[in-house]
């Protein structure tokens, strides 16, 4: 089925390619546009431009580039289709005919076999905690407010004592030993498998569409058996890139502008329960760069609320260090010294005193002034010279100039250093790393290739096509025909376009040159993105730019010609003869490009 040329444009047209491209990487205002790294090269300066106002991105050092939905079909490899509906999810686009798009990814047939064996075991764990054996888990969950709701949202379960019947019931459903095993749920014991959860509460895990991938399992006795007993890492699950309840807290956060970063599943299920669904756990672990990469979808500020205990507040700092570096909003929730999680403020002190605790919200740089301030004594000058290193780069990353006096201020009270000495500091650093970026873009920037004469002018009057009509009639009628092939194939597109719009519609063409059949279509799309962002080029079209690029392009293509019968006249005389005609050539030359 063709891609639906009308849905396509209505989802580019919504679409903020800036936004999109910010929810896979973090992107840096520069100008009108922003930069970012490549992520299709191995990239270690920002060379990949996103222009909002001309809705596309392009890469200078690998070439990448095209419009928003090529992007994320690019970035996830997935196909263009699939890519336009993930643009129009991000972009909060909603349309009828997005729901007739049929994904056309081919199935994945190893992870289907044990989603399938997943979800039946789910659903005999859930049907557990009705039967007279599941009565403990019922009851463990009952004490800890998990009603019948929650235990049918969350697929909340009761693992038998019997953890032989498990296996036993899974293979009379058909799934073969090979499938269980692959799922991880089974260990083996006396040469026969069991269920490695037997006798415990089961809290399902799931994938960002809700599918059942693996399961916690907690003790419910208070003994000394490992309180929560995980799935090992599977074809499907991998706990470093799970975040729990990111299914269905990922439309809630759209929402409500923000998501809450919790410890447990405890906790979120705490949130849950006063009809806060934006909250999602890192069970216990680090955050990973893969949970990093969910929160960024989502394009929302992130709210970290981790453990108020020391070692919870350093695992905070570390993570929302983390996010705010890729460029995330992060707040923390201001619990410094409180030893309760969500789920035992809820408990002891009701649903308003859980409210009040996670609207407590410390910006990160008020989180970090204060957990050095507090954490690390600051009596030397070494000390204080280090809380100061530490908080420059966050000095320089703070856009608004009130942000700015606002914590160089507090700096200047923790430490006792003067206002203007931290401010001059931070201004010296700034400017140093500007400098760098500067060389950097230079470096990477194509204007910066040595181009030959004819090559400018070419590439000029292509820019002054691609923007003005008129630029197209005057190639037409004197050019005719670019030197460079990639530049006349161009060229050729261009005026096909203008031949049947009456207005003029750069990611049009660029859209046209994506679906046709040329062979150098994607040298094609690498030309005409970079120019679209080179700024070099005059603004203003006149007859004289244009008459000026006519007679370069005429005189280079001259040269060029001469030298062709050159060499054919040479092909035929004797060395002494063609050193003769050379010398007088280049004589010429010389005279001429004075
Ligand atoms: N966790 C884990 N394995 C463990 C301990 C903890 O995977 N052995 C994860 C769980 O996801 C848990 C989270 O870390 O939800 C936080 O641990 P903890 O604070 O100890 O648990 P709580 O959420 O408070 O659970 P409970 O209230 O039942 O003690
Ligand atoms: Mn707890």
């Amino acid at each position: 089925m063709p891609i639906d040329e009308d849905l396509k444009k209505a989802v580019l047209d919504h679409a903020k390619i800036e936004e999109v491209v910010s929810s896979f990487l973090p992107t840096i205002k520069k100008g009108k546009d922003y930069v970012a790294k490549c992520p299709f090269h191995d990239d270690t300066n920002p060379s990949m431009r996103i222009s909002p106002s001309r809705h596309i991105f392009k890469c200078f050092v690998c070439g990448t580039g095209g419009d928003a939905i090529s992007f994320v079909s690019k970035y996830l490899h997935i196909p263009y289709r699939e890519a336009m509906i993930k643009v129009a999810e991000i972009s909060g686009y909603d349309d009828p005919r997005l729901k007739n798009q049929t994904n056309s990814r081919p199935v994945d047939q190893r992870k289907t076999t044990l989603l399938k064996c997943l979800k039946d075991l789910s659903l005999y764990y859930s049907y557990a905690l009705s039967t007279p054996e599941g009565k403990e888990g019922l009851d463990y969950l009952n004490n800890r407010q998990l009603d019948a709701s929650m235990r049918e949202k969350y697929r909340l379960g009761y693992a038998f004592n019997d953890g032989k019947a498990t296996i036993d019931f899974l293979t009379s459903r058909g799934h073969s030993l090979k499938t269980i095993e692959d799922t991880g749920i089974a260990i083996m014991s006396n040469g026969k498998y069991r269920d490695r959860s037997e006798g415990r509460v089961i809290f399902p895990l799931f994938d960002i569409d809700g599918n059942v991938i693996g399961f916690s399992a907690r003790r419910i006795k208070n003994n000394d058996d490992a309180k929560y007993v995980n799935s090992p890492e599977t074809y499907l699950f991998h706990k470093s890139s799970v975040l729990y309840n990111y299914h269905i807290a990922k439309e809630k956060a759209r929402i409500a502008g923000h998501i809450y970063v919790l410890e447990g599943f405890m906790d979120v299920f705490a949130l849950a329960r006063i009809g806060m669904d934006n909250a999602v756990a890192i069970m216990g672990t680090a955050l990973t760069q893969e949970h990093i990469a969910l929160l960024r979808q989502l394009n929302v500020e992130i709210r970290m609320c981790l453990d108020g205990d020391l070692p919870g507040q350093t695992a905070t700092l570390k993570c929302a260090k983390m996010l705010s570096e890729s460029g995330l909003k992060v707040s923390i929730v201001d619990n410094q010294n409180s030893s309760r999680d969500p789920d035992e403020i809820l408990n002891q002190d009701g649903p308003d005193a859980l409210r009040v605790y996670l609207n407590k919200l410390l910006s990160y740089e008020d989180f970090v002034l204060n957990y050095y301030k507090n954490s690390n004594p600051l009596t030397t000058n070494e000390q204080k010279k280090k809380l100061i290193a530490e908080f420059m780069p966050i000095l320089l990353r703070l856009k608004s100039q009130l942000d700015f006096d606002n914590y160089v201020h507090k700096l200047s009270i923790i430490t006792g250093y003067d206002y203007e000495s931290i401010r001059d500091l931070v201004s010296r650093s700034r400017n140093k790393s500007e400098e760098e970026t500067k060389k950097e873009v230079r470096i990477f920037h194509p204007e910066a290739k040595l181009l030959k004469r004819l090559q400018i002018a070419e590439r000029e009057l292509l820019y002054q096509m691609l923007h003005n009509p008129e630029a197209v009639v005057f190639y037409e009628h004197n050019v005719n025909s670019f030197y460079d092939e990639i530049y006349r194939n161009i060229a050729n597109f261009i005026i096909d376009y203008a031949q049947n719009h009456a207005s003029f519609n750069v990611l049009d063409i660029i859209s046209n040159i994506e679906q046709s059949e040329s062979e150098n279509k994607e040298q094609l799309l690498e030309e005409i993105t970079a120019l679209c962002f080179e700024n070099t080029h005059p603004k203003h079209c006149s007859v004289e730019l244009l008459d000026n690029l006519l007679s370069s392009i005429k005189e280079e293509k001259e040269k060029i010609f001469e030298k062709d019968m050159l060499e054919q006249s040479l092909k035929d005389k004797d060395e002494l003869e063609r050193a003769r005609i050379y010398s007088e050539y280049n004589r010429r030359r010389k005279i001429d490009d004075k």
